[in-house]
């Protein structure tokens, strides 16, 4: 091996022997820098014949060449290295499935009051809101419930403060006190008019809400949902009860072909009182009857305490259960789901 080879290899091992980029600038100084090998030898050439200086400065050239593209190619290998350790330092598990922003959606429940304002937005229905801790007087007396009634009892109601001791304030236990207290408002806002005699304006309401119970199972939750419907004119009779509940629930559960049925009953505050039932023709509920509402035509005394005459005003009121419909449209078994607030179960709503 000729001197310059050797000069080449002992450069090309230099390089290689540099494991960070300050190193192997150090390494190339040797060879390259303004007093390394190359340059000496250039230097050493100036004693040379012009025809020596010729081969020898070609060859020195042809070694520079062959010292700098070692360098080179040591500086890519160095910066690859540390690209790689860099990588790995700062690792991804690309395996791993992204965080996804979760696009929110409404609870099944809410879907439903959503779907009941709208279809009885479309019969003229308003929609009224009221309190869930209510008095004795709208939760029982005033709809003609009796002292002795069973709802009334410790085991059956979730009494809560305030109130007389006689009569304690309780969380309600249905939306029917939305009768009383939408009537009175509607009564008050044409008082002037009904005391001239000229009457005034049907109501036609329905009280979305949360109800309490003390209750517990599959079917039945201590905190449910009920939404109250109440018709009241002068001219409303049963027959039309069964009409706008009938096609509530055909357009509900978009099926022409349901049948429903009225099945006396008995509330204090309605006389005559039905249980709706409904049965669908397919599916998997097909030809079973499925309570879906309590309804009836509303108690003279109720009407009374409404600010109206009993003797004038006639209607029909219904309470249905939100939750009951939600499980039916979409085939939950367990009401309880609703409100575990497993998103698992929630997302398939969306
Ligand atoms: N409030 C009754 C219940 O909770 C339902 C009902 C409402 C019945 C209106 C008749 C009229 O069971």
């Amino acid at each position: 091996m000729n001197e310059l080879d050797a000069l080449v290899e002992g450069a090309r091992a230099a390089f290689e022997k540099a494991q960070a980029p300050a190193d192997l600038e150090n390494a190339k100084a040797q060879y390259l820098g303004k007093s390394g090998r190359i340059t000496e030898l250039m230097k050493g050439m100036a004693a040379l014949s012009v025809e020596d200086k010729k081969t020898r400065g070609a060859a020195v050239n042809l070694a520079k060449q062959a010292i700098e593209a070692a360098l080179t190619e040591r500086r890519q290998a160095l910066a690859e290295a540390e690209l790689l350790a860099q990588l790995k330092a700062e690792s991804l598990d690309i395996t791993l499935p992204g965080r996804q922003r979760g696009a929110g959606g409404l609870h099944p429940v809410s879907l439903t009051l959503e779907r009941i304002e709208a279809i009885f937005g479309s019969m003229g229905f308003e929609v009224a809101e009221g309190p869930e801790i209510e008095s004795d007087w709208f939760n029982f007396t005033a709809l003609n419930t009796p002292e002795d009634h069973p709802a009334r009892s410790m085991h059956d109601t979730f009494y809560v403060e305030g109130g007389s001791e006689k009569a304690p304030n309780l969380l309600r236990t249905h939306t029917s006190p939305m009768q009383i207290r939408h009537a009175v408002q509607h009564v008050k806002r044409h008082r002037a008019a009904l005391d001239a005699g000229q009457g005034m304006p049907e109501i036609r309401v329905i009280a979305p809400g949360r109800t309490y119970r003390v209750d517990s199972d599959a079917t039945h939750s201590p905190m449910f949902h009920q939404c109250e419907g109440l018709w009241i004119g002068e001219n409303v009779s049963f027959k039309d009860l069964k009409f706008v509940f009938t096609d509530f629930c055909r357009t509900f559960f978009e099926s022409d072909d349901l049948v429903l049925r009225f099945r006396p009953s008995f509330f204090p505050f309605t006389e005559p009182s039905a249980e709706v039932d409904i049965q669908f023709q397919q599916g998997p509920l097909a030809g079973r009857w499925l309570e879906v509402a309590g309804s009836g035509q509303v108690h003279p005394n109720v009407v009374r305490n409404m600010g109206l005459d009993p003797e004038r005003y006639i209607g029909f009121a219904f309470g249905m259960g939100p939750d009951r419909l939600t499980m039916l449209r979409y085939g939950v078994n367990d009401l309880r789901l609703f409100f575990d607030g497993d998103v698992r179960f929630l997302s398939q709503f969306r």
